[in-house]
Order: C-alpha cells, then sequence, then structure tokens
C-alpha cells in the first residue's frame, strides 16, 4: 500500500462524503496564498472531528495549534448558535490568516483566537477559570504534547473528550530510540494518556493523502 493509493481512496471519500465546501475551499487557499504549512487535517479528518463535537453535545471547544484555521471551522460548525470555541496558535501570521478565515465563514462571534504560546494561554485559561470545555483538540507542537495533556485534564470535567492529532508518526513512535523530538512527545503523550486514571483512551492509526500517523481519542471518566 502506497501513499499514492491512501490519497486516491481519500478522494473517493471525500467525493462521497465531503462535498465541494466554498468556505473550507477559500480558507485552505487563502492559507496556501500565504505560504502556511499544508499540515492541516484532511478533509475527511476535519468532518470526523465535526461529527465527534456534534455527537457530544460540545458547547465550549478548545483547540490548540490553529494555523489557518481549517480544523477550527469543522468544529465551529458542531457548534450551537450560542457555543463558543477558544484556539490557541503562537505564530502571529497564522493568526491572521486564520481570524480572516474565520470572519469569512461566519464565526467571527463564536471563535475566540488568543496569539502567544500555548502553555501561557493554557494557563491564562486556568487562572481565568474559563474551563470546563467540553471537547479538547490537541494538533500544536508535539514536543509539547505532554505538558497540553495536563492542561487540557485541568481544563476538563467528567464527560470531556480530549482528541490528538499525530500521535503514530508513520508508525515510527514504536521506536524507543528515534531521535526526533516530535516522536519523543508524542511517545511520553501516549503513555502519560494511557497510564492516567482520569481518562479511558485509545489511539486509532490513520493513513490518507496527510500519510499516515494517527489519532488519540481520551474520555474524560472522572
Ligand atoms: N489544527 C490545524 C493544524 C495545526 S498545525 C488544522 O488541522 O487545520 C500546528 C500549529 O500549531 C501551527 O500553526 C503552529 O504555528 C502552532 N504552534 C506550534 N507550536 C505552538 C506553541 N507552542 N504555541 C501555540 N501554537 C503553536
Ligand atoms: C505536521 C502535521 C500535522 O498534522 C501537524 O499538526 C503538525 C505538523 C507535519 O507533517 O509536519
Ligand atoms: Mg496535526
Amino acid at each position: 500500500m502506497s501513499q499514492e493509493k491512501w490519497t486516491a481512496v481519500d478522494n473517493y471519500i471525500n467525493d462521497l462524503f465531503v462535498p465541494a465546501d466554498p468556505v473550507l475551499d477559500v480558507a485552505l487557499a487563502a492559507s496556501r496564498a500565504a505560504g502556511l504549512p499544508e499540515i492541516n487535517v484532511a478533509p475527511n479528518q476535519g468532518k470526523l472531528l465535526q461529527l465527534l463535537a456534534q455527537s457530544h453535545g460540545a458547547q465550549n471547544i478548545l483547540e490548540i495549534g490553529t494555523l489557518g484555521g481549517y480544523s477550527t471551522i469543522w468544529l465551529a460548525r458542531a457548534l450551537p448558535a450560542d457555543g463558543k470555541l477558544v484556539t490557541l496558535e503562537f505564530e502571529p501570521k497564522h493568526a491572521e490568516v486564520a481570524r480572516a478565515n474565520f470572519v469569512r465563514a461566519g464565526f467571527a462571534n463564536q471563535i475566540e483566537l488568543r496569539l502567544g504560546k500555548a502553555s501561557d494561554s493554557l494557563a491564562q485559561l486556568v487562572a481565568e477559570k474559563r474551563a470546563p470545555f467540553d471537547f479538547i483538540f490537541i494538533d500544536a507542537d508535539k514536543e509539547s504534547y505532554p505538558e497540553y495533556l495536563v492542561w487540557a485534564l485541568k481544563l476538563s470535567r467528567r464527560g470531556t473528550l480530549i482528541i490528538a492529532d499525530n500521535v503514530v508518526r508513520k508508525g515510527e513512535v514504536i521506536e524507543a530510540d528515534n531521535e526526533d523530538s516530535r516522536v519523543q512527545g508524542a511517545r511520553r503523550f501516549n503513555e502519560l494518556l494511557a497510564a492516567e486514571p482520569r481518562v479511558n483512551a485509545t489511539l486509532l492509526q490513520t493513513v490518507g493523502s496527510k500519510g499516515y500517523d494517527g489519532f488519540a481519542m481520551a474520555l474524560v471518566v472522572e
């Protein structure tokens, strides 16, 4: 099996289940035009995030790692009219592109982008007692995933669903001596998640247009 085949099957899936979407297409085009890296979730993965948040009845969503706001818009679409989403990003250029995308998508009043290091913004959210969030999507720097898990738990309640992207890393996550700090971040995150008594969790391997990787899913149970 190859990348070519995974991409062809993703195209097949998206043709069936993710119809052409002017708002998301323009968001990606604006991100590309501004030179942002094309590391957003795939369309069918974005829709999965929407479905998960929707089935969870999420009214208050937290995202760590905005980029151009592609996954953010999918998640915001799961919200009721009075629902809110906070997304964290530390690159001013990414934030600027994302904010324009949120305005065009009609979510200017529901999405709050906080510019700054995610660890600082997370501490701020705790200090503000902004929590609890119903749904948390972790997708920023992989080295900090272990720390983001700690913050995510502080910002959770029983019933919060935590999803993390990029936790399999082309399968490199099974290599204990791998020297890539992102792989080590994912390994530490997965170990902490597995050992965490407050969650019921699993990982899912994913293949598709964005390569071979995986999602972590954790339900906060106490
Ligand atoms: N969730 C997006 C993709 C996010 S890519 C999507 O699927 O559409 C990861 C983003 O995290 C990048 O924009 C990067 O600038 C941001 N990031 C990396 N390290 C960060 C940090 N320490 N604090 C805040 N944002 C960070
Ligand atoms: C990469 C992919 C991602 O999904 C992400 O969140 C960050 C980086 C990458 O391929 O480098
Ligand atoms: Mg990702």
